[in-house]
């Protein structure tokens, strides 16, 4: 199969954890024979240096032209005095606005291997198998008006949070169908005791339910949620909800799995292409070490290949290849107990890929 992958690698640990991932995508093509090709270009902090824009022309090209976008993360200290168009997260928001891309699917899974990397307790996270569908281009991160104003004499600040009755349904119908392909329960998340916009949400989401009489639909406010996928996360299966609580949420739910180093995502619209991403950001903390944790860019890979290109078998071996890397204890260091024996996220992604060929046959 021969397919175009656009590559952005972005800031900070994006650039490195990209870079694992293609090397996964190489041993992919390598051991089923098929024919990728990766065009690189920029996002984020990188772009606003070179280009005085996080999202440039260029790259929105590239992507467009490509059967699917592959990035890293976006951001750091050195951006963070830029007004609001200017910053490196503004390309984020532009490239999933501009491509259409409202359904972002979070899979929170935990792994037997990893059932002490996480500090909650094993039998609260044993068997954890969440889908987060997250509503990715509404809600407040784009409603009108955003600025600053003087409200009593005084500076004030105003962000909107608007939803279109289209937007819900779509993301909501998104949800019931990945239900269907699961144990047929979706939870929609929203705060209907205080917002109107969680008004709509709650109505629409009950509207569109009569269409999948086979999936049960049940609410629940948001704060509640918060606490239950702490305490209860095996009772979870899809949650549906809008943009700014699925981001919150999403990070939260990571620790179900024993590290935000673990979750891989998924945006999509009703064209093509998807983008593909950890839900981490660029963690300049450990930006520049070589010890990021690759598997969740790397997950993300294996969504591509099973969303995207219809590889469910190679996705299969992916996801196989992590889950071996993990049981032989190989772990990096946000997964590791004694830092200090941690494994680099090269030899992570080595390990995933020799695991590939092997399970490949070559
Ligand atoms: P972050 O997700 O970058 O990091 C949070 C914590 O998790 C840090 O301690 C970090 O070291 C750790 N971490 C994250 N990913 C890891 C990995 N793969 N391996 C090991 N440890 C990992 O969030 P933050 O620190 O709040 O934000 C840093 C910057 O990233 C900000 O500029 C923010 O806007 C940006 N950001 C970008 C994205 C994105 O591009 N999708 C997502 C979130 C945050
Ligand atoms: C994410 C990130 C982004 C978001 C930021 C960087 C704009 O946190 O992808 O989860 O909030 O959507
Ligand atoms: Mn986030």
């Amino acid at each position: 199969m021969e397919k175009k992958i656009a590559i952005l690698p972005g800031d900070g640990i994006g650039r490195e954890v990209v870079e694992a991932a293609a090397q996964v995508l190489k041993q992919i093509e390598a051991s089923f024979d098929h024919s990728f090709t990766f065009e690189y270009a920029d996002i984020g902090g990188g772009a606003v240096d070179d280009y005085d824009d996080p999202l440039p022309a260029h790259t929105l090209d590239i992507c467009k032209r490509s059967d699917a976008i592959l990035l890293g993360a976006v951001g750091g200290p050195a951006w963070d005095h830029l007004p609001g168009e200017k910053r490196p997260e503004k390309g984020l928001l532009r490239i999933r606005k501009e491509l259409g891309l409202f359904a972002n699917l979070r899979p929170v899974r935990s792994f037997k291997s990893l059932l002490h990397s996480s500090p909650l307790r094993e039998e609260v996270i044993d068997g954890v198998d969440v889908m987060i569908v997250r509503e990715l281009t509404g809600g407040l991160y784009f409603g009108e008006p955003r600025e600053r104003r003087t409200i009593d004499g005084e500076e004030a600040a105003v962000d909107t949070l608007v939803y279109k009755k289209s937007e819900i349904r779509r993301i909501v119908q998104q949800a019931f169908e990945i239900a269907r392909l699961r144990t047929q329960k979706v939870i929609s998340v929203d705060k209907a005791n205080v917002l109107e916009s969680s008004r709509l949400w709650r109505e629409t989401a009950e509207e569109t339910a009569k269409d999948y009489p086979d999936v049960e639909l049940e609410h629940m406010l948001v704060d509640n949620a918060a606490m239950q996928i702490m305490y209860d996360p095996k009772k979870l299966d899809v949650i549906v909800t809008e943009n700014m609580f699925g981001d919150i949420l999403s990070d939260e739910a990571s620790m179900l799995t024993g590290s935000l180093g673990m979750l891989p995502s998924a945006s999509m619209g009703s064209e093509k292409p998807a983008l593909y991403e950890p839900v981490h950001g660029s963690a300049p903390d450990i930006a520049g070490q070589g010890t990021a944790n690759p598997l969740a860019t790397i997950a993300s890979s294996a969504m591509m290949l099973k969303y995207s290109f219809g590889l469910q078998r190679e996705s299969d071996v992916v996801e196989e290849a992590i889950e071996q890397v993990l049981s032989e204890g190989l772990l990096p260091a946000d997964l590791s107990r004694d830092k200090t024996s941690a494994a680099s996220t090269e030899e992570v992604t080595k390990a995933v890929c020799t695991h590939i060929a092997r399970l490949a046959g070559k």
